[in-house]
């Protein structure tokens, strides 16, 4: 009988002390929208994309010269290029540049999970790529959700739950929150965008007059991008095996 890996799911970065990372494959998902933007910088050419939790060291960056990213609370942060929808790397100047990103739990959780063997970026965008990557991985894997400051949050748990299904042939659900966040994607598995629309953190958006985002960050298996972090860089692993 083959013998299956397992996946667990740390719904919270602040639960990341109840949960092991040591020997394997960590998925760090922000669905909205840090990880998504993340994804669709590698797909759209971006070079390099630095995750920093500290503004003001993310401020500085610029004058290394990078192109500075950065939201707090779904909000550009004044001064700096760009803030935190996917449509804004869309542009062929961003091509081969640098990136250092500063978001309120996306680029936290990213650095609070590197005691992992390997750190991969996930999203619906990119879900096909990741689950390959695990998949064939000879590792555990364990999703890390962002959440809201601390909070659990729809759209990453049923992140969570959509790889853990595309998994199912090779991985199994390594307790409760990798099993509540199965039960709750295939629960809502025809209707996730409906569903993700009645998210907090989407009616926050909403609020600030995002909303094309919120569909865009919600299609599935956009990009073949597989984020790898590398160092302090996150980089499309894809690339290096061409
Ligand atoms: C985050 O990291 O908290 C998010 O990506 C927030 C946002 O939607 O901009």
């Amino acid at each position: 009988m083959e013998i299956k890996k397992l996946v667990d799911v740390c719904l919270s970065p602040e639960l990341l002390n109840r949960h092991h990372l040591q020997h394997k494959t960590a998925v760090i998902v922000d669905i909205l929208r840090a990880t998504s933007c993340i994804t669709t910088g590698l797909a759209f050419g971006v070079k390099s994309i630095t995750p920093l939790e500290d503004l003001e060291e993310c401020r500085l960056m610029k004058q290394k010269g990078y192109i500075i990213a950065g939201e707090r609370n779904g909000k550009k942060v004044e001064g700096f290029d760009i803030g935190n929808s996917p449509f804004e790397y869309r542009q062929p100047a961003f091509i081969n540049s640098k990136v250092a990103i500063t978001t309120t739990n996306g680029t936290l959780a990213i650095n609070r999970s590197r005691m992992a063997d390997h750190v991969v970026i996930g999203s619906f965008l990119n879900l096909g790529a990741v689950a390959d990557y695990v998949r064939s991985s000879e590792k555990d894997c364990i999703i890390v959700c962002a959440g809201w400051k601390g909070k659990v949050n729809l759209e990453d748990t049923l992140f969570a739950g959509a790889l853990i299904d595309r998994l199912s042939g090779s991985h199994k659900p390594d307790g409760d929150s990798a099993n509540i966040a199965l039960s709750a994607y295939l629960f809502n598995r025809s209707r996730l965008l409906e569903e993700v629309k009645t998210s907090e953190h989407a009616i926050r958006l909403k609020e600030h007059g995002v909303i094309k985002d919120i569909e865009f960050c919600m299609s599935v298996d956009e990009y073949q991008v597989l984020p790898l972090l590398r160092g302090d860089e996150i980089v499309d692993g894809q690339s290096d095996s061409m």
